[in-house]
């Protein structure tokens, strides 16, 4: 098998160097030269890799039909490489952009490059720098020929679901692909949220220290309610140090948090198909404020009025409601996600397998979990096993341990966003009516907008 990759940085290196491990000859550019060399001489002897200083040289070192592999920043140097590519390129071969590309440029590309005779898949991979190099979860979206075409050297490359699969499976048509792998940074963003709300109420209201939250986080993750990838590197986290001032690295950090988009751009998509995804919004708003320093230097003079006076659990009883908290949260954010990829789906025709992505996420990606096991099985729809386990896992204690860490941190003035939304979410579902119902009546009160009775269908008018 061959396999061409443009653009080595962190991801598309450790791409290129996983395929060379499964013994596939590699071509690689980059468009500094001084990259591909520093490449080469680094990493040159692990396998067949065959560098070249222009694309034209690029392409004429892969045999037909090429499979390129495109991995540079989202955005317009895609189609500057696209465009580029296509003066080189013969009828039938294939482009994969691997990178965090936008669904609807996906689609406009697929669109675009058939014109030409090339097949365009738009494919999210996921997994950071060790799982590009080890085995990524990858989420190929786009003609079906083309994708089963690059299918077997996509599982050699991919990680392993724990039952013998690939974390690979054909997404669908259209952009689906960069679609999926744009909410699973919803749901990342979401769960990286709950985690540090957690993180801050056991540190700041339950004393703990690094020491026993990198104990309390580790234990987690040997739970199958909570093992998770996110949860096992907050778990290393806790105990990294600052070699400069042999602080705990934490402490160095900043608390100003950045972002690429993808989790804008869910929120997005979500007010465009119409589907709630709160936790979702709840942390891409953190992490907006977070940068806010304006805003937050003003609000530092705003009182805070907080109640130190309720009882607090002690620290153990505070660990088991927090890890109830946190799964329940967690479960709720893969929720949201699964629920706007359904809508996607149906609103764009995709026919997404939502039980095959949640198995495709099972390993190699950021939010892997055993939660997902379930997720899995409630997609199916050939048992109701998974949707029982959903339901025992959100009823009961759990529920009222989730109730009881917000109010703990609502009353100690914590900045909830996360757990809060969440719960908001579960509340919300559960109404049988909702306060909606005044909203309709002050639309029409004001504007004749008009609302639905209860007792007859249509649109109707109050004599205010
Ligand atoms: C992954 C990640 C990755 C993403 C980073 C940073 O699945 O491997 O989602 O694709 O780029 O996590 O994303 P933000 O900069 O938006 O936090």
């Amino acid at each position: 098998m061959q396999l061409g990759v443009i653009g080595l940085g962190t991801m598309g290196a450790n791409l290129a160097r996983n395929a060379a491990s499964h013994g596939i000859a590699v071509s690689v550019f980059n468009r500094t030269r001084e990259k591909t060399d520093a490449f080469i001489a680094s990493h040159g002897g692990e396998g067949k890799f065959t560098p070249s200083i222009s694309l034209g040289e690029f392409c004429k070192s892969l045999k037909r039909t090429r499979v390129i592999l495109l991995m540079v920043q989202a955005g317009s140097a895609v189609d500057a490489v696209c465009n580029e590519l296509t003066e080189y390129l013969d009828d039938g071969d294939i482009i994969i952009d691997g990178g965090n590309s936008l669904y609807r440029d996906t689609e406009r590309r697929i669109t675009e490059m058939a014109e030409k005779g090339i097949a365009f898949i738009g494919m999210g991979v996921s997994g950071g720098e060790e799982g590009a190099r080890k085995g990524p979860s990858m989420m190929p979206g786009g003609e079906m020929k083309a994708v089963c075409e690059v299918l077997p050297l996509l599982q050699s490359m991919a990680a392993q679901d724990g039952l013998g699969g690939a974390c690979v499976t054909h997404i669908g048509s259209g952009g689906s692909g960069h679609f999926v792998k744009m909410v699973h940074n919803g749901i990342e963003y979401a769960v990286m949220q709950l985690i540090a709300e957690i993180y801050d109420v056991l540190r700041t209201i339950g004393g703990y220290t690094d020491q026993q939250l990198a104990e309390t986080f580790t234990a987690w993750n040997t739970l199958p309610e909570l093992q998770s990838f996110l949860v096992e590197i907050t778990g290393e986290i806790f105990q990294a140090k600052d070699e400069k001032s042999g602080k705990a690295l934490l402490e160095m950090i900043g608390d100003t948090g950045g972002q690429k988009g993808t989790g804008k751009w869910t929120v997005a998509a979500a007010m465009e198909y119409g589907v709630p995804v709160p936790s979702i919004t709840a942390a891409v708003e953190a992490r907006i404020l977070s940068s806010s320093k304006t805003l937050r230097a003003e609000g530092k003079q705003f009182p805070h009025v907080i109640d130190i006076h309720d009882p607090l659990p002690r620290p153990m009883k505070l660990r088991s409601l927090s890890a109830s908290a946190l799964e329940l949260g967690v479960l709720l954010a893969y929720h949201q996600g699964f629920s706007l990829i359904k809508a996607a789906s149906d609103a764009e025709g995709w026919k997404l397998d939502l039980s095959e992505i949640a198995r495709i996420w099972r390993g190699g990606c950021i939010v892997r979990s055993h939660a997902l096991w379930m997720f899995q099985d409630m997609y199916t729809g050939k048992s109701s096993g998974g949707r029982e386990a959903f339901l025992h896992r959100i009823r009961g204690e759990r529920q009222l341990d989730l109730r009881r860490i917000v109010g703990i941190g609502v009353s100690r003035g914590l900045a909830f966003s996360g757990l809060y939304a969440s719960l908001g979410y579960l509340d919300a579902l559960h109404r049988d009516r909702l306060p909606q119902s005044l909203v309709l009546a002050q639309r029409d009160f004001f504007g004749a907008h008009g609302f639905p009775r209860t007792d007859k269908e249509g649109v109707f008018h109050g004599a205010w």
